[in-house]
């Protein structure tokens, strides 16, 4: 029941032996997010983009480390619906390496099963990116492991409006009547539809808030907290979080069972 693992990477410093995680009562789905690639840079006189490069080698080790223990669904805060009020050089430079993404982990990813799939509001992103994120879930639609979401143009808020409006025009519609509104409904007219609430939320940068990520689906979520910068999270903390999940008590406002 429990399992110890041992991670391989291909940089030798940083083969560790992981904490144990239990394989019987793990999280069906994974919410991490990725806070902190500026400061990182900062802290080391580089560049924000520098963090944000480093970035997409944390999450690559993280998507491994998330196949190696057989989660179901992983998904992650690339670009928020406020992130458009930072500077236009920035924005540019994270929708090129979202593309530089699309292009380079693809078949890393169908190596280790893992099917893409993005959420957020991507009609607002340039037609080239859409077209690129279509075809990398086109490439990886066929594949059984871990649904790896990126959350891209995405808003907690927004998602809601978006949800709000689609079951109004049902009613409107006559489609359906007012009273077949349940939280069925308004769950399945989310970006996520048809995938498990989050079981648990990690947030690296060391800042303890939700900034708009999935406000509905996090309802019932265990938070997990680290100080570290994403692009220092590594493999071994992401299986200290789980781990440290297992011994949560989620009552779900119920009772401890005696
Ligand atoms: C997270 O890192 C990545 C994005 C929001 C795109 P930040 O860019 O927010 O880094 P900090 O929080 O400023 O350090
Ligand atoms: C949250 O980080 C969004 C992503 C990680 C993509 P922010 O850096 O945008 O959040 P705040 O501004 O610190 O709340
Ligand atoms: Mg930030």
């Amino acid at each position: 029941m429990w399992k110890k693992f041992f991670y391989k990477s291909e940089n030798k410093q940083d083969q560790a032996e992981m904490t144990s995680v239990r394989d019987d009562i793990l999280p069906a789905h994974i919410a991490i997010i990725m806070d902190g690639n500026g400061r990182w840079a900062k802290k080391r006189g580089l560049p924000r983009k520098a963090g944000h490069k480093k970035g997409v080698d944390a999450l690559r080790e993280i998507v491994k480390a998330a196949c190696s223990i057989n989660i179901e669904f992983l998904t992650v805060y690339a670009f928020s619906t406020e992130n458009w009020k930072r500077p236009t050089t920035e924005v540019n430079f994270l929708m090129k390496l979202f593309s530089y993404y699309l292009h380079s982990e693809i078949d890393e990813m169908n190596k280790n099963n893992v099917r893409l799939n993005f959420i957020g509001c991507l009609t607002e992103l340039s037609g080239e990116l859409q077209r690129q994120i279509r075809q990398g879930e086109a490439k990886t639609a066929a594949n059984t492991g871990l649904n790896l979401n990126i959350a891209v143009n995405y808003g907690g808020r927004d998602e809601l409006v978006m949800a709000v409006k689609d079951v109004a025009q049902k009613v409107l519609t006559k489609e359906i009547e007012l009273d077949d509104i349940d939280e069925k409904m308004v769950d399945n007219s989310l970006y996520t539809a048809h995938k498990p609430p989050i079981d648990l939320l990690i947030r690296t940068g060391g800042d303890m808030r939700i900034s708009n990520f999935l406000l509905w689906q996090c309802a019932y979520a265990e938070f997990w907290f680290t100080e570290k910068n994403w692009p220092e999270f590594t493999p071994e903390q992401f299986m200290r979080a789980i781990a440290d999940y297992q011994k949560r008590d989620r009552r779900f406002g119920g009772l401890d069972n005696e």
